[in-house]
């Protein structure tokens, strides 16, 4: 048997020996983002992906994420940690779908959060993060924006950049937007002396009555920063833990235990270990094409954001 420790050391040796680059999202575990090169929002991703200077690139994330970084950096070896670990929001269009909309709503520029496939990336315009969006629909030169697929995140961004036209069509993240506006009124009154901090992907009822709407790393910043001392997460539940290790003498609860995304807790340590060790994970593989037509979006995002 081994400990979490030792587990650990193994993981760090053999990716220094085999150039190993392990990014980890912020919703992993705490044991895999200690043994990470870099930890971060999707847009801090996806800016890494491109700089990264190893040959191999091990994704511990979700599906979406590891695509990114193969359309980003075409000649790495990129690994997603997991091949279940999928963001079911990603699916919620299909490439058909959008072409359609296109036709309904004709002059429209076509924004995709980055928690789509590859292949509805291909058929957008331009990419956006939850830390990036609200900046690059406001320097986007269209007027007119058909927002797909997290409605929530779209209903926050318009009334951020009211000039816009921004068109919604319905999706979501099943996990965030199953928290109501009720047990965010439950939680505050709880902790009526905590700060309530919420992702964009929370309903409006939610993001409304919070006093920050950010990404996650933009949560974990403004936590940082903060003067106040107790705060309500809403977001994913691994946020509070590397919260409470991050700033130990604060306090914090999660907004719901509901909150918690079972394909980012797919991937354990051991996963991590057995990627590294090369008997593990996923290789992501992309048609030239594809991978081609849907950078033009990832570009966009990278040069607007
Ligand atoms: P971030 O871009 O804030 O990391 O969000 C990704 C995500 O999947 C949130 O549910
Ligand atoms: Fe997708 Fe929601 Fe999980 Fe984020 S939390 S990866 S949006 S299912």
């Amino acid at each position: 048997m081994s400990t979490t420790r030792q587990l650990q050391d193994a993981i760090m040796k053999m990716k220094q020996e085999k150039d190993i680059c392990i990014l980890a999202h912020a919703y992993q575990n705490h044991d895999i983002l200690e043994i990470a090169d870099y930890i971060g929002d999707s847009y801090g991703l996806s800016e890494k992906a491109a700089e990264a200077p190893q040959q191999t690139i091990l994704m511990c994330g979700v599906r979406f994420m590891a695509e990114t970084v193969k359309i980003l950096s075409p000649e790495k070896k990129v690994i997603l940690s997991h091949s279940d670990a999928d963001c079911p929001m990603a699916r919620q269009f299909d490439a058909e779908t959008i072409k359609k909309l296109k036709e309904q709503y004709p002059g429209y520029a076509v924004v995709a959060y980055i928690n789509t496939t590859t292949e509805l990336k291909s058929v957008c315009d331009v990419c956006v993060t939850s830390a990036s969006a609200v900046k690059i629909v406001r320097n986007m030169k269209e007027k007119d924006i058909l927002f797909i697929p997290d409605c929530n995140l779209g209903t926050w961004v318009a009334g951020q950049v009211p000039e816009k036209n921004l068109k919604l069509v319905q999706g979501g993240c099943p996990i965030h937007a199953g928290i109501t506006k009720e047990e965010a009124l439950a939680a505050k009154e709880k902790h009526p002396h905590a700060q309530f901090l919420v992702h964009p992907e929370c309903v409006n009822g939610v993001s409304e009555i919070a006093d920050y709407i950010g990404s996650t790393t933009g949560i974990m910043d403004y936590v940082k920063k903060s003067t106040h001392n107790e705060f309500i997460i809403g977001t994913e539940n691994s946020i509070v833990s590397h919260l409470q290790f991050g700033c130990p003498d604060k306090k914090f609860y999660p907004l719901s235990k509901k909150l918690i995304c079972h394909d980012m807790k797919l991937t354990t340590l051991a996963d991590v270990y057995h990627c590294v060790k090369g008997d593990a994970g996923e290789e992501i593989v992309l048609s030239e094409e594809m991978r081609l037509a849907a950078k033009k979006s990832l570009d966009a995002m990278l040069q607007l954001g």
